[in-house]
């Protein structure tokens, strides 16, 4: 069957997607991710439902070779467990277990930021690279390393936790326990958290935000935030220059240790391109040792933007039942 069937479970949702074997999405579904206090199961009935739906919409069971999962967490090296997950219920979750007793295709689990990864050197901004990373500004970061199109996975598969870097001692709370982390600083969160701090704080700097959210701080979103930006609000162009500016740091961090020939940048606030992306660039310019006499690596956006995650998670697992991965 040349379909594989890709779910992208976030934070905030659960996206999924029909792709045929160019990458490109047929269908979709969409649901909103279950609160991360509700059971495991919670999320597992929502996965099976998308999947199920999927099925149905690519003329049903014989037109889908595989089943792909892009979870938001830490999993397992035989990709079978999401170890841990800062933003979901899961600890220790069997999930490729509990889900192959519902779906009658193969299920392949892997990190979301190596399904998107995987997209966009497939298909997407990353192609032809063969030193890539990527990074995904959503609820939280997300990381990648893909050298000559193999994703690096470190000993025990949890290799590119780049968001829980600690960037400031003592920082902001994690949701995953510790203080200071990268994700605090440059993520999606992080932006909608200043946002609302400042609208809170009734400053005359948030009346643009706030008339767009009728006078509401906890309706204020990361969309409605770059959307103000685009339309020339100083307040968020500043917001989102400071996340871009954190990224370009974290990304310089990287090139040190790393030294990528590509950075794709991607999840939700990549959609805000060249505000979030210039003031990344300069920041990471002013901070990358040995500049001024050491090749530098490209920071670009992601092509497939918010849907690399899902078109990775499909193409992976087609790629591991035709035993190309
Ligand atoms: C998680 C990662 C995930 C990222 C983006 C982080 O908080 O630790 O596993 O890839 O968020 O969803
Ligand atoms: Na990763
Ligand atoms: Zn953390």
């Amino acid at each position: 069957a040349p379909l594989a069937i890709g779910v992208d479970i976030g934070g905030t949702k659960v996206a999924g997607g029909v792709v045929d074997a160019n990458g490109v999405v047929l269908k979709r579904a969409r649901r909103v991710t279950p609160h991360r206090s509700t059971a495991p199961a919670v999320v597992e009935d929502t996965i099976v439902e998308v999947v199920e739906e999927l099925t149905a919409a690519a003329g049903g069971h014989d037109a889908v070779c595989a089943v792909g999962i892009g979870a938001a967490g830490f999993v397992s090296a035989d990709r079978a467990t999401v170890v841990f997950a800062p933003h979901l219920s899961w600890r220790q979750e069997p999930l490729r277990q509990a889900l192959q007793a519902r779906v009658p295709h193969p299920i392949f689990v892997d990190n979301d930021a190596n399904t998107a990864a995987w997209a966009e050197w497939r298909f997407g901004a990353g192609q032809g690279e063969t030193h890539l990373m990527m990074v995904t500004l959503g609820t939280g970061i997300g990381g990648a390393i893909l050298v000559d199109g193999h994703v690096q996975r470190g000993r025990f598969g949890i290799a590119g936790e780049f968001g829980h870097m600690q960037v400031v001692p003592g920082g902001h709370r994690c949701e995953c326990g510790n203080r200071g982390c990268w994700e605090q600083y440059a993520s999606g969160n992080a932006l909608v958290r200043e946002a609302r701090s400042l609208a809170t704080a009734q400053s005359p700097l948030a009346a643009d935000l706030l008339a767009r959210v009728g006078g509401v701080p906890a309706d204020l979103t990361g969309p409605v935030i770059t959307e103000a930006a685009r339309e020339g609000d100083p307040t968020s162009r500043e917001l989102l220059a400071e996340i871009g500016t954190w990224l370009g740091v974290g990304i310089a961090n990287l090139a040190a240790a790393f030294d990528p020939g590509t950075f794709v940048i991607g999840g939700g606030v990549s959609a805000a391109g060249d505000l979030l992306l210039g003031p990344a660039r300069e920041a990471f310019r002013r901070t990358l040792t040995g500049r001024g006499y050491r090749p530098e690596a490209r920071i670009v956006a992601a092509r497939l933007g918010n849907e690399a995650g899902l078109i990775g998670a499909a193409d992976l697992a087609r790629a591991e039942v035709e035993g190309l991965a």
